[in-house]
């Protein structure tokens, strides 16, 4: 069977993720794959389809404060956070209650649990089906995110897996994530909501998680990982190369082009990073060479994702 993808009928969806099934869940960030998580079954799937190692744990995504509460326990500085920027791309890792009936599968066992409230379409369907959905980026393990429909239909192919059609995704890569313990932070993932705005909002500096394994065992090195080899920082190149071109106005003479912001705006760069991947290596070049792109604000989290997608593929 195929995978197919539908438009807004809603309804059939939540049927399926209360019957114990999976979907592909459009958020602002990126397609999810989602289950119940509560159904053990149904998260075993997702690490199935996925070929996902079994220690790496799912966020689960909430309809609102109350649903999350009733998981993970909220510090006075976790509620902070999720007041200003729920719904939104801030995933918080905060300790597990003791009687959440989330399957053990989605927190792998830490004791902790990351929670978050996604934006848009996903919040409606999350409601109605009335319990957390565990979602994790719907493509194959190490491979670059989903940001639309296609891409999620392309990656399971062969499944009778449905995607929830919403277009493009807005933010375009994943979420912050910021481990919440008392009044420490620890900044385990950048993205969109960035270290500056969580500083504002807190007085507190977040932590750089600096390891590669041991609170979020899926941080690893090499992710998000196209098929060719991707060159950073580059300011020159082949006539004939792929170019993943930030700023000067768009101004590159390559054979393969794609501009992530033609005048260096790191928003539009960001909701175009993964498109911009897919779409050069699917002209079957080698090598992508990655123009510079500043690392401030928002440009940290694309950088991280550049540099994990250019890491050797065996670390
Ligand atoms: O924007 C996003 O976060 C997307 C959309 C679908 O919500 N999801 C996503 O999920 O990026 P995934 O599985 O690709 O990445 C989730 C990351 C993993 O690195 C995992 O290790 C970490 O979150 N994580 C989840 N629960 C955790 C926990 N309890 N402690 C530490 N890290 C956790
Ligand atoms: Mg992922």
């Amino acid at each position: 069977m195929f995978v197919q993808t539908f438009n807004s009928d809603i309804a059939k969806f939540v049927t399926i993720l209360r019957a114990g099934g999976n979907i592909g869940l459009p958020t602002e960030t990126v397609y999810g794959l989602a289950a119940d998580a509560t159904n053990g079954l149904a998260v075993a799937n997702i690490f199935e389809l996925k070929n996902r190692p079994k220690l790496n744990p799912l966020i689960c995504h909430v309809a609102d404060v109350e649903m999350a509460k009733a998981h993970g326990e909220f510090s006075s500085v976790a509620e902070i956070l999720a007041d200003a920027f729920w719904p939104g791309p801030l995933t918080l890792v905060v300790p597990l209650k003791s009687d959440s009936d989330i399957h053990p599968l989605v927190t792998a066992g830490l004791g902790t649990i990351g929670l978050r409230m996604p934006r848009g379409i996903a919040r409606t369907v999350i409601s109605e089906v009335g319990n957390p959905l565990a979602a994790p980026s719907a493509n194959r393990s190490g491979r670059i995110s989903p940001t639309e429909a296609q891409h999620v239909t392309s990656e399971f192919e062969g499944s009778d897996l449905l995607v929830l059609d919403n277009g493009p995704c807005e933010e375009g890569i994943e979420s912050t994530i910021l481990k919440v313990n008392g009044n420490s932070l620890i900044l385990l993932r950048p993205g969109t909501i960035t270290a500056e705005q969580i500083r504002a909002t807190t007085g507190i500096e977040p932590t750089l998680y600096e390891g590669d394994d041991i609170a979020a065992p899926g941080m690893m090195k090499s992710h998000y990982a196209p098929d060719a080899r991707l060159l950073l920082n580059q300011t020159e190149f082949p006539q004939d190369a792929a170019v993943l071109a930030f700023g000067n106005g768009g101004d590159v003479d390559a054979a393969h082009v794609f501009h992530l912001s033609q005048n260096g705006d790191l928003r539009e760069a960001a909701s175009n990073l993964y498109r911009g991947m897919k779409t050069l290596d699917a002209t079957g070049v080698s090598t992508i060479y990655a123009q510079p792109i500043p690392v401030e604000g928002l440009g940290i989290a694309i950088n991280d994702r550049l540099s994990r997608a250019a890491a050797p593929k065996d670390i």
